[in-house]
């Protein structure tokens, strides 16, 4: 079992270039960011701790989001790996992933701090299905979302004041794991400040896709 981790700062693309590789990898979107969403909304055990952390747009404790991927890795879709989206964010996450499964490619979308603000401030997405749109740079197409159930959605955590405080943690605590992977030879740095298409090219090259 072999999987991708698509690696980069809130807001670089990464579910967005997730959704797009989906069907070029056949691995499925692991987003622990998604799936904290889901538990959050249905009110379990694990939405209820990770709530507040994720309105303040700190990181979610590491056991937590440890456990959350034990689970999901059992489930038979993920037998031949998956690309995981949000996660690892933190040394001892990295860790933990190692004993769970083998990792071949850290696809890192570099954006600079200042790109970081406007995307998610004019992200929304689709209720139906979850694919995800930007009001200038990616809107919705003129007759609805492509999978015909049309709703839009915003996120809570989506705003200036909760996006600065997610930047700092990403800063602090994810960023340090570039060095980390790089030292294990399967970090692959992509420019995320260029048009989708053309990140999603310069993927698949360095997957050899
Ligand atoms: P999570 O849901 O993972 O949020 P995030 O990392 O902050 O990343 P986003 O989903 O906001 O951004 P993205 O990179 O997927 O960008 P997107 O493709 O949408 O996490 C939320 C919270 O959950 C965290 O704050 C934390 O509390 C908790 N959490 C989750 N995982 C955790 C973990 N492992 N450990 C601890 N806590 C955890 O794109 C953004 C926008 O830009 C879209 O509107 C899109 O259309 C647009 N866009 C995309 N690409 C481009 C482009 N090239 N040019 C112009 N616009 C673009």
């Amino acid at each position: 079992m072999s999987s991708i981790v698509l690696f980069g700062p809130p807001g670089a693309g990464k579910g967005t270039q997730a959704e797009r590789m989906i069907d070029a990898t056949g691995l499925p979107q692991v987003s622990t960011g998604d799936m904290l969403r889901a538990a959050v909304k249905a009110g379990t055990q694990t939405g209820l701790e990770a709530k507040g952390f994720m309105e303040a747009g700190l990181l979610v404790p590491d056991s937590v989001i440890i456990d959350l991927i034990k689970e999901r890795i059992q489930e038979p879709d993920a037998k031949n790996g998956v690309m995981f989206d949000g996660f690892p964010r933190t040394i001892p996450q990295a860790e933990a992933l190692e004993q769970i499964t083998g990792v071949t490619h850290v696809i890192a979308i570099e954006v600079p701090d200042e790109r970081i603000v406007e995307r998610i401030c004019g992200r929304y997405s689709c209720g139906a299905c979850g694919n995800v749109y930007h009001d200038t740079f990616n809107p919705v197409p003129a007759g609805g979302c492509t999978c015909g159930n049309w709703e839009e959605k915003r996120r809570a955590d989506d705003n200036e004041e909760t996006v600065s405080s997610r930047l700092a943690a990403y800063h602090e605590q994810t960023s340090p794991l570039a060095d980390w992977y790089r030292s294990k030879g399967i970090f692959h740095p992509v420019n995320g400040d260029r048009a989708i298409d053309d990140i999603t090219g310069d993927i698949l090259n360095a997957l050899r896709l």
